[in-house]
């Protein structure tokens, strides 16, 4: 299926960086400071870098480390999609930077594969700053290095023959991103981004187990909700909605 066409009027700026401790508290500072928001920030390698549920990121040069900073850009309730949003931008900076497609899926709610393995991880932190809302999306890909010892297994694309450069794929993702966020349209969109998300996620329809924070669940991916919260149908044929965890597949053990 084709997505509808978006005609953006957004200005993106764009700092690119050396090193530094992470490209998202960067740019919560850099919202402290006043910014107005519509903000990309690269860096070569980060000293600091974080990922979901307070683990580390591992940074090394070579890789690509993003994030952008929005002042204020919608409802509050509107804001579950932008992991979502945020997936379908880099699956389709990867896309055109000639990752091949049937190589390429999105893992719920936000991470992308590689060959089933993990390549790109996505961390959102989003604040009140000033009166105004601050939501940073910071993005992390594999191109040169992969990390060890991870919860998932990883991949990186240098491995696989395809050498990217950090810049050339950030060129991408700032235009994919530029896409899908016209397209959300601040929410009035949500439906065609879970539409695109689904065609291009790992597992519906088939079992999983999902991770949260104090037990293990185990039972069927149904699908994933309006709001972006996965629908997961347990033993006993009642469906629950989860809000946020860590998916595995059976053939990841
Ligand atoms: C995950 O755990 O999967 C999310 C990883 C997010 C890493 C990126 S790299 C750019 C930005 N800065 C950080 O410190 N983290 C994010």
């Amino acid at each position: 299926m084709t997505e509808p066409q978006s005609r953006s009027q957004k200005i993106w700026r764009h700092i690119a960086l050396g090193d530094v401790g992470s490209t998202n508290d960067y740019l919560r500072e850099c919202a402290e400071q006043g910014d107005s928001g519509n903000l990309w920030v690269t860096a070569e390698r980060q000293l600091k870098g974080r990922g979901r549920r307070g683990r580390t990121w591992v940074s090394e040069r070579g890789n690509l480390y993003a994030s952008v900073l929005l002042i204020n850009p919608a409802d509050i309730k509107a804001l579950s999609v932008v992991p979502l949003l945020s997936a379908l931008a880099l699956y389709d900076a990867l896309l055109k930077s000639g990752v091949p497609k049937g190589d390429l899926e999105i893992k719920w709610p936000n991470d992308l594969l590689f060959k089933g393995q993990k390549l790109a991880g996505i961390l959102l932190e989003n604040q009140n700053i000033n009166g105004k809302m601050a939501l940073i999306i910071g993005m992390g890909v594999n191109l040169s290095e992969a990390p060890d010892n991870t919860p998932y297994p990883a991949a990186s694309l240098w491995a696989a023959g395809h050498k990217l450069q950090p810049l050339d794929v950030f060129s991408e993702l700032n235009r994919a991103f530029d896409h899908w966020f016209t397209l959300w349209g601040g929410g009035q969109n949500a439906k065609a981004l879970v539409d695109a998300w689904c065609e291009r996620a790992k597992g519906i329809g088939e079992p999983i187990q999902v991770n949260l924070s104090d037990r293990s669940i185990n039972g069927i991916f149904v699908d994933i909700d309006a709001t972006g919260q996965l629908l997961l149908q347990l033993p006993d044929n009642r469906t629950i909605s989860i809000p946020t965890g860590d998916v595995f597949f059976p053939s990841d053990q």
